[in-house]
């Protein structure tokens, strides 16, 4: 983005990757190009804000065509990514700082002592900012969610819980989380979009979509996202069409395609 880009940005996207954007291919295309143009006017930014690591987010995975980006947000909000791109560079170190002071991965992995049936992810979704478990294996996953969630509210304010499609449990700081990335990069991008808007399927997506000006939550959403729509918040479009599709049926809704 040039200066003068800034100047005129209306919109940043923050979208999820998995079951967001991927999960139909030519859907997935078609708004890769629409995207691409509203960019290259200087209209859109893109953040792509996903749990993956920035290695699978820039190689994708078979066949996928994850759209150019602006910045990138990677395991579940604990690290930022600014351009250019490149394998095995390093996050953006003043988010790295701030998140460290509250977290200690030690205790954050302490919350899951005794849980039944609770795993480990593998290393690469496990760093020093981010203790990730599959629950799924539980007797009662969201009980044992909930569990968790209790202990960590025991201990402070300096941990938060994401549970995410009845199987994914991270253990994040407080002021990581998609949703803080995304306002930290705004502010140190000194963007000034008249809308935010955020696109998920899952957990992990929530604090996005009920957090930033608008969101859109695609037809093939997760319960935990789902059930939003009894009671639905003014700023989220719950779209009819999954994935990618579902992400172009709400850009249009709010006039942005
Ligand atoms: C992604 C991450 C995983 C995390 C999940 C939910 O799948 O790779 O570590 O638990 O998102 O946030
Ligand atoms: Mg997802």
């Amino acid at each position: 983005m040039t200066h003068t880009k800034q100047q005129q940005i209306q919109w940043v996207l923050a979208s999820d990757i998995d079951n967001t954007l991927t999960g139909d291919s030519q859907a997935l295309l078609r708004l890769g190009r629409q995207l691409a143009e509203l960019r290259a006017q200087g209209r859109l930014a893109l953040f792509l804000t996903t749990g993956r690591t920035l290695q699978e987010t820039l190689t994708g995975f078979e066949g996928e065509n994850i759209p150019q980006a602006d910045a990138i947000i990677t395991q579940v909000g604990t690290e930022i990514y600014l351009p250019p791109f490149s394998a095995g560079m390093q996050p953006l170190q003043e988010w790295a700082d701030r998140l460290h002071r509250q977290y200690s991965r030690q205790q954050a992995v302490s919350f899951l002592s005794n849980i039944d049936g609770a795993v480990l992810q593998a290393d690469r979704y496990n760093t020093s900012l981010k203790a990730s478990f599959y629950l799924d294996q539980a007797p009662n996953p969201d009980r044992a969610a909930e569990l968790v969630q209790q202990r960590v509210a025991a201990a402070g304010d300096s941990y938060q819980v994401v549970w995410s499609s009845g199987k994914h449990l991270d253990i994040l700081p407080a002021a990581a989380g998609k949703a803080n990335a995304v306002r930290f990069l705004i502010h140190h991008l000194q963007l000034a979009p008249q809308q935010v808007i955020a696109a998920g399927d899952s957990g992990n997506d929530r604090s996005m979509l009920v957090g930033l000006d608008y969101g859109i939550v695609v037809g093939n959403a997760q319960p935990e996202l789902k059930e939003m729509q009894a009671d639905p918040p003014a700023q989220l479009y719950f779209a009819q069409q999954p994935f990618a599709a579902g992400v172009a049926e709400g850009l249009r809704q709010l006039g942005v395609l």
